[in-house]
């Protein structure tokens, strides 16, 4: 299986083939290359919706489903499309798929092993264990907004916000003690730039590199004596009673710091932006809850897309899936749907909306760490708000080719 668009040796000519080719097919051609798409990705989505809700894209080599109603029956329907790609036809897939091959992340499973490990990690983000960690998450989220600095300074909230706060929280729950390390949060970013299914060889080639490294970094932290109560201790004790390999828990621990930081940074650094962008006296900045917390998340859609591979045949709004193939299912699109057939319905709450949304995915791969990012993301943006409540916006600048997450470089502000 080849990983990342190869644009060596397909190159321009091949590109503008795939384009042409799928717009004879279906009246328009889906490329998330263009910077139209990158400023807005929402527009791409909202024209698939409309005129080609399941779609083949030549560019990708796979199908795009964009609607809420398909995009939440994939993603209950694991027995047909499973989370896999190994046994997909394709030429190209992102190249996170072939990090570790012998060793895949838990969202890359398919039960029963998916359902066994995922059971060794599930107690450590549920509601109860959530609640216990709530007063040292606050204390590291107030420590880190009291130290960006005075009201009217201009910062930059991606490293010293956004990105802090993930890693912090993080250390509560693993006992790692990852987060005076820089290099961790470099290394992240560049390995998930490998779940991007335009990810240059380039760019697989340097999220394999700090994959390694950061493999390396937490071989060392691992070694070092557990806290009890710790998820680090608590795997280490299923290795010892032989429910889990060492590499299996390693293996763990490494999704979990994937997982668990750079889509909440993103999430913190968009909201962010979109909060401080407010006039100061905007109702939505006085006071942050869960439900507004919710409601911007699924806004956000920090992880736009999820893929799985189709086991047999199948059709979806007519159009035939071969076994093997592909598919995108786009949470943000389908998020987008959601909240525009709620308008025209007028019946739904905010409430009923965020339970269906499927930001968090949906299914048996619903994100583990929920509970965790959504407390995360209130304790964050209501302190921000509280201690700097003129904080505004000057500029932000979205990260470059990225399809699967919405990632910012920068949001500058004046707190
Ligand atoms: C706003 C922040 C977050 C968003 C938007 C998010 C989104 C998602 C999505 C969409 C999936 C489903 C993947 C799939 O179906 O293929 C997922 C899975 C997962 N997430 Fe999150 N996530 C967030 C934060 C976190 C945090 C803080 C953690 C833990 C520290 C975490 C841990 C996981 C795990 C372990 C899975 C895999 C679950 C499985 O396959 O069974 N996530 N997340």
């Amino acid at each position: 299986m080849a990983s990342g668009y190869d644009t060596k040796t397909r190159g321009l000519a091949w590109l503008h083939r795939c384009l042409a080719d799928e717009r004879a097919e279906y009246g328009l051609a889906f490329n998330p290359l263009r910077d139209a798409f990158q400023k807005a990705p929402e527009d791409a989505y909202a024209e698939l919706r409309r005129r080609s809700p399941v779609h083949y894209s030549r560019l990708l080599d796979c199908w795009i489903v964009t609607r809420y109603e398909e995009v939440a029956h994939l993603l209950r329907e694991n027995d047909v499309f499973r989370s896999s790609p190994h046994t997909t036809t394709q030429a190209l897939v992102d190249p996170y798929a072939t990090l570790d091959p012998d060793r895949p992340s838990l969202f890359m499973l398919d039960p029963p092993a998916h359902t066994r490990l995922r059971g060794a990690v599930r107690e450590a983000f549920g509601p109860e264990a959530v609640r216990r960690l709530t007063p040292h998450l606050e204390e590291c989220v107030r420590d880190v907004v009291q130290r960006l600095g005075r009201p009217g300074d201009r910062v930059d909230l991606v490293p010293r916000f956004a990105g802090a706060i993930p890693l912090r929280v993080l250390d509560l729950v693993t006992g790692l003690d990852m987060h005076g390390a820089d290099d961790v949060t470099g290394w992240v970013s560049d390995i998930v730039l490998g779940l991007e299914p335009i990810a240059t060889a380039q760019t697989a080639q340097r999220a394999l590199t700090s994959y390694r490294a950061l493999g390396k970094y937490l071989d060392e932290r691992r070694a070092r004596p557990a806290r009890e109560g710790s998820l680090h201790w608590s795997l280490l004790r299923s290795v010892r009673a032989g429910r889990l390999t060492d590499a299996e828990a390693r293996q763990l621990l490494m999704f979990l710091v994937l997982a668990g930081t750079k889509t909440v940074s993103d999430f913190l650094a968009s909201a962010a932006r979109h909060l401080s962008a407010l006039p100061p006296r905007a109702p939505e900045r006085r006071h942050v809850d869960s439900a507004l917390v919710d409601d911007l998340i699924a806004r956000v859609s920090p992880v736009q897309i999820v893929a799985r591979t189709a086991a047999v045949p199948t059709v979806l709004c007519g159009r035939r899936i071969r076994a093997g193939q592909r598919i995108l299912l786009v949470l943000a699109s389908a998020n987008r749907d959601l909240a525009a057939g709620a308008r025209e319905d007028g019946g739904e709450t905010g409430t009923g909306r965020a339970r269906r949304a499927v930001a968090f995915g949906g299914g048996i791969h619903r994100c583990l760490g929920a509970h965790l990012a959504r407390l995360e993301g209130r304790y964050a943006l209501s302190y921000l708000l509280e201690r700097f409540p003129e904080v505004r916006l000057t500029g932000a600048t979205p990260s470059r080719r990225c399809v699967t997450l919405r990632s910012w470089d920068s949001v500058i502000v004046h707190l």
